[in-house]
């Protein structure tokens, strides 16, 4: 098993990732109900080795691109590669709505960068296709902002491999964001496509915001290694492909220590097959 993933040259990361997504208020709105312990959640992650960390404008909206910001003015010797996204807007908690006009994907990368305090994008993701815009109108939009410098790399999210197959006509595609997990294997196809082509998957809800923390299933093996039912979660993902890139949530300190010391749980095959047979 590969504890790296190379996405070029200059970005080689740890697989084991982390995802801002909790850190704003209920609802992923508004602000964190503290702030100082949203700065200190990510200062814990790169300091426990978190090099990749993924975010999105639409997360408070931008209260996470703020911590990270923070964060990473805390950290500058630390060489995190962050990991972006545009396209879906908000009406307030819990409502998402995809917007791909090439105006306003244009300005959601200039706000990332705004926000983030970087003066380029290493991954930005297009968080969802809008229906209502050709792939070519939306992909194209940030192919062009990729020859402006602005961005190195594009990745898509919650897509098909024919949607892949497509956009990578437009634009170089090195990830893709899928929902996916122990329990919830929907999107087989689309990973089994990405290890083929080298595409980095990275899976949301690796979690299953938080179920899988619980899991009643998981804590026969986890017992087994001395471990706890999330990181044996996390174990089977880094263990089921050398391209997925698990990149799990939380607002805690404790759970985001917790979390990055499961890479270095090697599941026996055994224990791998038993873990698989609890997907659908
Ligand atoms: N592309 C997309 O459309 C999309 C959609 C959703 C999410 N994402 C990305 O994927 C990332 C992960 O998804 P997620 O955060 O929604 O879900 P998740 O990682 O599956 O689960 C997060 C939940 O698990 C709990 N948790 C985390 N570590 C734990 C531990 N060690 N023990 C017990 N509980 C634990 C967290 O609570 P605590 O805060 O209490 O730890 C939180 O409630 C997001 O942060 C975001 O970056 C992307």
């Amino acid at each position: 098993m590969n504890k790296t993933f190379s996405f070029d040259k200059d970005l080689n990361i740890n697989r084991l990732g982390y995802g801002a997504m909790q850190l704003p208020g209920k609802g992923v709105w508004g602000p964190s109900s503290d702030p100082d312990n949203a700065v200190k959640v990510i200062t814990t992650a790169i300091d426990n080795g978190v090099n990749f960390i993924d975010t999105a404008d639409a997360y408070g909206p931008f209260y996470s691109n703020l911590y990270v910001k923070e964060a990473l003015k805390q950290r500058q010797d630390a060489n995190v590669m962050v990991a972006t996204k545009v396209g879906n807007t908000r009406q307030g908690p819990d409502l998402w709505t995809p917007v791909g006009t090439p105006a306003y994907l244009r300005q959601q990368v200039e706000l990332n960068m705004m926000t983030l305090g970087l003066d380029h994008i290493d991954l930005l993701q297009l968080h969802r296709v809008d229906p209502n815009y050709t792939l070519e109108e939306q992909v194209g939009e940030l192919a062009k902002m990729q020859q402006e410098g602005k961005i190195k790399h594009i990745g898509l999210s919650q897509v098909s491999v024919d949607e892949i197959k497509a956009a990578e006509k437009i634009a170089p595609i090195v990830s893709v964001q899928n929902r996916y997990n122990l329990i919830d294997r929907t999107d087989e196809d689309v990973l089994d496509y990405a290890e083929a082509n080298h595409l980095a998957f990275i899976p949301w809800f690796p979690l299953a915001t938080g179920e899988l923390a619980q899991g009643k299933e998981l804590q026969d093996i986890a017992a087994k290694y001395d471990a706890q039912p999330a990181q044996i979660a996390l174990a089977w993902l880094l263990k089921r492909s050398d391209v997925i890139l698990p990149i799990p949530g939380t607002s805690s300190t404790d759970h985001v220590v917790q979390n990055i010391k499961a890479q270095n749980i090697e599941l026996s095959q055994a224990d791998f097959d038993i873990l698989d047979k609890l997907g659908k």
